[in-house]
């Protein structure tokens, strides 16, 4: 461009421009007021290590996103909702079910809040087994993070709680029946299954359950949710976010050198990385509750239409695991506290027994027992799911269930059988090749060269001795 003048830029004029207003200028100060009292910067506006800008690292930050978003639309619920299980006027609907059908047909744009509710509960747990998934699979309850990993654990009972709770809000045939089934299967519990199923129910009546779930849902259960992600996070902030986990035996599992200098901050990188998956979390909502907006089921106590009782998907295996010949719901419920126990326990299970899961070691690679464990729970769940889904209520004889698990475990264990030993021959002929390579580039006067930096060598910075803190901003 010719007319451009040459030359260095000049400096922007002094004294107050646009951007330096008295408005700008006052806000400037009230920020810095707050930024300097509440130190926000070193904790909620913190930036992050840049090689976390990947989906897979904010996994739990996409569960606070959607859980924040069933927040908003459930207070918005509720200024319409009313929990009584008895009708308005003798022969109506009770007033549960006709509130909410209220919200459907006349509150403006009422059916699309009442369907993101729903749908956003589906993501917001689906997306906590992705968490948890997630976790599972890198081994990042390995320490520091074992109680990281176990409140993360309650967090996502609470959440299957709110799920089971919420169901029966709407005081449909449907949930009504679902959360009989539930009780039941509370009530089989030895001892602690009475008390928990009292709790529940209340003074035994309609309102009574109806009541208490309620409260269960809008009080009780998000006050626990709330105080388990200040744990969750607060726990978080102290061991910062995990390291990448790397299956080169030669390295350990803590942050580089490199990690440590190339931080996203917190403006704009982290801000405008959540925002756009935020928006676009709320956009995919609005966009598949407009589209297939939920139906009402017919309500509790009518004629027409009996439904089977049929739980929300997250509980379809549970349901159809009592199904199963020879399991009662003793053991169903057994079952499910076992598998618990053991989630809520893995840290410490995985000390006591290092050989399980590759003593310190976190990539999937090194870890091929978990691997496997993991892959049969996702199956086990999904074969459940969708078998609870087409053949409800209906029951399957042992030698059936028999077979299918044995299958499921075969489909697991064999490819892993034959894949880690290949993969564990050409990964260590690889390190070989990459070792002579190293050792033919050294230089020929038989000078030994010294050994390349590992990747990840130990943090030069003051981080506790006993975890790999993340970079702080
Ligand atoms: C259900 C609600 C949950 C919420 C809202 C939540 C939220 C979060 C957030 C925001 C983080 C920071 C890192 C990230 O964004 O991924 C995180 C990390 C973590 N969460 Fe959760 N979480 C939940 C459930 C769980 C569950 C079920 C587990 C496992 C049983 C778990 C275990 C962990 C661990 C170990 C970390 C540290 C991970 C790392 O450093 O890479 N969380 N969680």
């Amino acid at each position: 461009m010719a007319n451009e003048p040459s030359g260095p830029v000049p400096p922007p004029p002094a004294g107050p421009g646009p951007w330096r207003s008295p408005l700008n200028r006052s806000l400037d100060t009230v920020w810095k007021f707050i930024e300097n009292r509440a130190g926000i910067k070193t904790w909620a506006l913190r930036g992050q290590p840049a090689f976390t800008f990947n989906p897979s690292y904010w996994t739990g930050a996409f569960v606070a996103t959607a859980f924040l978003v069933q927040v908003l639309t459930g207070l918005l619920l509720l200024l319409y909702y009313v929990p009584s299980a008895s009708p308005a006027v003798a022969g109506a609907p009770p007033q549960a079910w006709a509130s909410t059908n209220y919200i459907i047909t006349s509150v403006p744009m009422g059916w699309l809040l009442l369907s993101s509710h729903l749908y956003g509960a589906y993501a917001t747990i689906f997306l906590a087994f992705v968490h948890f998934f997630r976790g599972f699979y890198t081994g990042v309850y390995k320490p520091p993070r074992e109680l990281s990993w176990m409140v993360g654990t309650l967090l996502l009972v609470a959440m299957l709680g709110m799920g089971f709770t919420g169901y029966l809000l709407p005081y449909t045939a449907l949930a009504v029946g679902a959360t009989n089934v539930g009780i039941s299967l509370t009530l089989s519990v030895p001892t602690l299954g009475p008390f928990a199923a009292r709790l529940l129910i209340s003074d035994g009546t309609h309102q009574g359950l109806l009541s208490r779930m309620f409260a269960l849902h809008v009080v009780v259960i998000p006050l626990a949710l709330a105080g388990l992600l200040y744990a969750h996070l607060s726990l978080f902030e102290s061991h910062g976010i995990a390291p990448k986990a790397t299956s080169d035996p030669r390295a350990k599992n803590t942050f580089t050198e490199e990690d440590d200098k190339k931080v996203g901050r917190f403006f704009p990188k982290v801000f405008l990385y959540m925002t756009k998956w935020g928006l676009l979390y709320v956009g995919m909502l609005l966009l598949i509750a407009a589209a297939w907006p939920w139906q009402l089921p017919v309500y509790f106590g009518s004629t027409t239409g009996a439904a089977s009782p049929e739980p929300d998907w997250y509980f379809l295996w549970l349901y159809k695991l009592a199904d199963f010949q020879y399991v009662t719901p003793a053991v169903a419920v057994g079952v499910v506290t076992a598998l618990v126990v053991f989630v809520l326990f893995l840290p410490w299970i995985v000390q006591i027994l290092p050989w399980l899961d590759g003593g310190k070691r976190r990539h999937p690679r090194d870890r091929p027992a978990m691997v496997f464990l993991a892959n049969f729970l996702v199956s086990f769940f999904i074969l459940m799911t969708i078998w609870g889904g087409i053949m409800p209520g209906v029951q399957i004889p042992a030698t059936i269930y028999g077979t299918y698990i044995a299958i499921l475990v075969a489909a697991n264990a064999v490819p892993l059988l034959i894949l880690y030993p290949l993969y564990k021959s050409n990964y260590r002929r690889r390190l070989l090749e990459r070792e002579l390579e190293r050792k033919s580039a050294a230089p020929a006067e038989g000078l030994v060269r010294a050994p390349t930096p590992l990747p990840s060598a130990p943090r030069p910075t003051a981080a506790p001795a006993n975890q790999e803190a993340a970079p702080r901003a």
